[in-house]
């Protein structure tokens, strides 16, 4: 069962929200490139609507792999050349041994409930030596983006919801996995007038998981930052954890 359910609004806060624009995947590019290049078929779990799948496919010109769990977020899934939809979960990857050379799961991670048995999926589908490339934020580590310092009640939901780096890694242990990187990688963050013109608590599963009163609390400061000068730092930061 994911933390939330990518319903139809919920899908449609994401297309409107949450996709990057390929310029503001500059940051990612650099960062995934030493493991993704070369490595033919790449998977991606939780592919959302294709943002990260269609980069990857423009970005190396190789096949993508792109497993949905939602209906809804395939129905709005972009349809690029190189990508090739299929609805799934993490826990039962609809795909046979060894058809990948590399896994990404960007802000998944969270959703499933048994990491373990995902490792042990991925370790069955991506060819031996594979590496595995989780975006995401952690406990502990919400405290550079943007959002955040609106909605601080969203970071401690973070902090006692989402799994820890140290549990990501235990769970991807129990399939061989180790790690060979963790850092923070820079994106464009969102202007604040337009966060607060056009926030679509939808779009957020830590935002969703908010008391009403902690949201409104924080869009209330969030409006209230929108009309004074914008002093927000110019960069959010994911991590990127490489396992391998
Ligand atoms: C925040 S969205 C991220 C989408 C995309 N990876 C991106 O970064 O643009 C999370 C996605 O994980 C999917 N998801 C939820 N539970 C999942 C599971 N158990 N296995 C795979 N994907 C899952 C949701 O349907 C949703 O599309």
């Amino acid at each position: 069962m994911a933390m939330m359910e990518y319903d139809a609004a919920a899908a449609r806060g994401f297309v409107s929200q949450r996709g990057l624009t390929r310029s503001g995947l500059a940051g990612w590019r650099v960062a995934v490139q030493p493991y993704l290049s070369g490595r033919g078929t790449l998977l991606d779990v939780g592919a959302g609507t294709g943002v990260f799948a269609d980069a990857f496919a423009g970005w190396y010109g190789t096949r993508v792999l792109a497993v949905e769990p939602s209906s809804q977020m395939l129905r709005l899934a972009t349809r690029s050349p190189g990508v090739h939809w299929c609805a799934g979960t993490a826990t039962a990857l609809p795909l046979a041994a060894g058809v990948a050379g590399a896994g990404w799961l960007s802000t998944v991670v969270h959703h499933i409930a048994d990491l373990a048995a995902a490792a042990r999926e991925l370790r069955r589908v991506l060819t031996p030596g594979a590496p595995v490339l989780i975006r995401g934020t952690f406990p502990g580590r919400w405290h550079r983006i943007a959002l955040f310092r609106y909605f601080p009640e969203a970071g401690r939901v973070i902090d006692e919801r989402y799994p820890a780096v140290s549990a990501v890694e235990a769970a991807f242990a129990t399939a061989g996995y180790r790690r060979v990187c963790l850092e923070p990688v820079g994106q464009p963050a969102p202007r604040v007038m337009e966060l607060a013109a056009t926030l679509n608590r939808s779009a957020h599963t830590p935002l969703r998981l908010l008391a009403d009163g902690e949201y409104r609390a924080g869009l209330a400061r969030l409006r209230a930052a929108a009309a004074g000068p914008d002093t927000r730092p110019a960069m959010d930061y994911l991590d990127l954890l490489v396992l391998r």
